[in-house]
């Protein structure tokens, strides 16, 4: 088999790196806001208040997600948008965005999946102590109840948390994100564990409120890829693996509980009283049942030889990071074997040099190809055997890039952050016909 016929072929954004509109109609700040105005935390002290403005362009956008034949759309809620102190008062307004969205949304078919948290906290939260704080998981089920009973009528695929490993890692690991904190190993494993709770919290009001919905969790990940067919089993192994170094970027810390409900032996036993006290009620909560596993793969690793971190001068990106035709497809294999779920990739994208031509078109040939690469591996991973349900390209258009600022361009969309003008890339006609013929011309 081949891609599904309903596969959801689709793009991603998160709300801080698009929306702008970061003080209007109620809205409170979140530990973005903030962050961007400490000096010397983002590229030429840009920030996202303005971002894409897609707050007051969202018609235009979606008009254009319609236009390039896209069957879903990924997006995050702005927590303080709709929740100012984080739990509490609503505000209306932030609602009412979300609702005019989803409604434009709908009225091109397109289907949405929410992210309930791309790193943006409500800033009161970030005050009484964010994920460090136990009570975090109290105010994320707050919130998800808030969503669930707002959007959940018209909304029906959710995803809990982004990344949970990078937005602790550099947030509270070596402080390159907001909140900008660099905490010990011991505070950084109650955090991931408060993270764990707050996603089964969510899972369990969701499943409450939205009969028929669909849940998972997105990790970042980069697969192992392995050179040969007798380097498959270590490639596996040690994508797999998780003792107390690097814990918090393996695949099994952030799903082996979800899925299995227990985190990596290995991993206890080296972390020791390091790791938080936790009672059989909480890995039954954080192993409620989720039905997809979300994954966004940009890079990877070679296996071969014994080495998992070969270096060999592969192709690279404006951003510098490799290129590996076979990420999504081994990135698949692996969690499929492991888990048996249902996986979407939640996104997958470059950053290229584009800007406007002469012409007035973008000409990016090097999102082409690599969509092209990369979209291969993954069909033969669905010829496979595997069950894909999607792909979010990262990203609809060009947005905030966290700590780099405004230069890296992952969209499909270019973005004149002068005029706000929307220009179509070449890649998006290109996606375009991808769409079409779901894939049959790869
Ligand atoms: C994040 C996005 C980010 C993208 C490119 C992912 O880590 O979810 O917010 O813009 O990768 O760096």
């Amino acid at each position: 088999m081949s891609f599904k016929k309903d596969f959801f072929w689709g793009a991603a954004t998160a709300a801080y790196q698009i929306e702008g509109a970061y003080n209007e109609d109620g809205k409170g700040l979140n530990i973005w806001d903030e962050f961007c105005t400490a000096k010397g935390k983002i590229e030429r002290f840009e920030n996202g208040n303005a971002a894409c403005d897609h707050y007051h362009r969202y018609k235009e956008d979606v008009k254009l997600m319609a236009e390039m034949g896209l069957k879903a759309y990924r997006f995050s809620i702005s927590w303080a948008r709709i929740l100012p102190e984080g739990s509490g008062r609503i505000n209306s307004k932030g609602i009412e965005f979300y609702n005019n969205l989803i409604d434009e949304l709908l009225k091109y078919n397109i289907t949405p999946f929410v992210t309930l948290y791309h790193w943006d906290l409500p800033y009161v939260l970030h005050q009484k102590g964010g994920w460090l704080n136990p009570e975090s998981t109290k105010w994320f089920e707050e919130y998800t109840t808030v969503v669930a009973k707002n959007f959940g009528d018209r909304v029906k695929n959710f995803i809990t948390f982004n990344e949970p490993s990078v937005f602790m890692m550099l947030g509270y690991g070596d402080g390159t994100h907001a909140p900008g904190l660099t905490m010990n190993t011991k505070d950084i494993l109650q955090v991931g564990h408060n993270i764990h709770m707050a996603h089964g919290k969510a899972v369990r009001v969701l499943r409450e409120y939205v009969k028929d919905c669909k849940v998972g969790i997105t990790v970042a990940t980069q697969p192992k890829i392995p050179l040969t067919k007798d380097d498959e089993e270590m490639a596996y192994d040690a994508y797999f693996y998780s003792g107390l170094g690097g814990f918090a970027w393996a695949q099994s810390y952030w799903l082996d509980p979800i899925v299995f409900g227990h985190y990596p032996e290995q991993l206890l036993k080296e972390a020791g009283d390091l790791f938080p006290a936790f009672s059989a009620g909480d890995m039954e909560l954080i192993n409620e049942k989720i039905d997809f596993i979300g994954l966004n793969i940009y890079e990877a690793q070679y296996c071969g030889k014994g080495d998992c971190n070969l270096k060999q001068g592969y192709p690279h990106t404006e951003l510098g990071w490799g290129t590996y035709d076979k990420a999504l497809k081994w990135g698949v294999l692996h969690n499929w074997k492991r888990y048996n779920l249902p996986i979407i990739i939640t996104e997958n994208g470059i950053s290229t040099h584009d800007w406007v031509h002469l012409d007035g078109k973008v000409h990016d040939s090097n999102r082409i190809d690599f969509l092209h690469r990369y979209l291969k591996g993954l069909k033969e991973s669905t010829e496979m055997g595997c069950q894909v349900d999607g792909y979010f390209h990262w990203s609809l258009m060009d947005n905030f890039e966290w700590a780099k600022g405004y230069n890296p361009r992952f969209g499909l969309i270019y973005i004149n952050y002068q005029t706000m003008e929307r220009t179509m890339k070449d890649s998006a006609f290109w996606y375009k016909e991808v769409i079409q013929s779901n894939g049959e011309n790869l």
